[in-house]
């Protein structure tokens, strides 16, 4: 029964693998909204990709997140693998300290016994403060990280929960209806055709760094991400493998 049911979902992953156009949809059994403890599955599957990838002075940008720190139980040190380069995919602080980029590059290199790069910046900088950030050492050292970029993990958001998490003005909350924001990732929130409306003025991996990347590795899970699913995946790189729960995986393919 339970090949069956395996069975049933690498159909459901198919489905959404063409439809998306990407490389890869690991769809992990359950809900996650009904049981929490799925995250952990996902975690697994996500960092059982990345690991059998994975390849010596590899860099490896991450986003923070619940879903992405999901993955950091299930990394380990890999034979043969040495000098893999973690690095926070953007300098904000928007999220809890346990789940910012920076704590997560930190603790996948712990795991892993390999290094990492932070990069601590206010979440909103003034342009002024963005211009004069962009010829700081530090901070052309992590660019020239993002162009090296050979995997980015990621994590998806709804447009108005990202928002909200990282204290948005009412101004900028207003913006991003206006402009009709559906998901967010890396920085970047995208309307319901995928296409880029907004972008916090902070440090971070840019979308075409991201698209230059060898590896994409997507992690998110939750019916309640099904609309920012469907508008990220209208722009992701056709490298993405996709990792996701059932309900969110069966939602998409009831609205496709
Ligand atoms: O803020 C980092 C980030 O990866 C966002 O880009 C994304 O929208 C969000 O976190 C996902 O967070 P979670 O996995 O906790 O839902």
């Amino acid at each position: 029964a339970i090949v069956y049911e395996w069975s049933g979902l690498t159909q459901l992953a198919k489905v959404l693998e063409s439809h998306f156009g990407i490389q890869r949809v690991v769809v992990v059994p359950g809900d996650y909204n009904e049981d929490h403890t799925i995250l952990s599955m996902l975690g697994k599957e996500a960092a059982l990709q990345f690991m059998s990838a994975a390849f010596d002075e590899q860099v490896v940008a991450v986003t923070g997140g619940k879903s992405v720190a999901s993955l950091a139980q299930f990394l380990h040190p890999l034979d043969g693998q040495k000098d893999i380069t973690f690095v926070a995919a953007r300098g904000g602080i928007g999220h809890e300290m346990q789940m910012q980029a920076n704590t997560l590059v930190a603790t996948f290199a712990m795991q892993m016994e390999t290094q990492y790069r932070t990069l601590f910046l206010p979440e909103h900088l003034s342009e002024q403060a963005y211009q004069a950030m962009l010829t700081e050492p530090m901070v052309t050292e992590m660019m020239a990280f993002y162009d090296q970029a050979d995997c980015v993990i990621h994590g998806i958001g709804s447009a108005e929960e990202m928002a909200i998490r990282r204290n948005s003005s009412p101004e900028d909350l207003r913006i991003l209806e206006e402009k009709g924001a559906v998901s967010e990732a890396f920085g970047y929130y995208f309307n319901a055709d995928g296409e880029i409306v907004h972008r916090i003025r902070t440090i971070g991996i840019q979308l075409e760094q991201v698209q230059n990347s060898e590896q994409v590795i997507a992690v998110a899970a939750g019916k309640q991400k099904v609309n920012a699913m469907l508008s990220y995946f209208k722009v992701a790189p056709k490298q993405t493998i996709f990792v996701t729960d059932e309900a969110a995986a069966k939602a998409i393919a009831a609205k496709i």
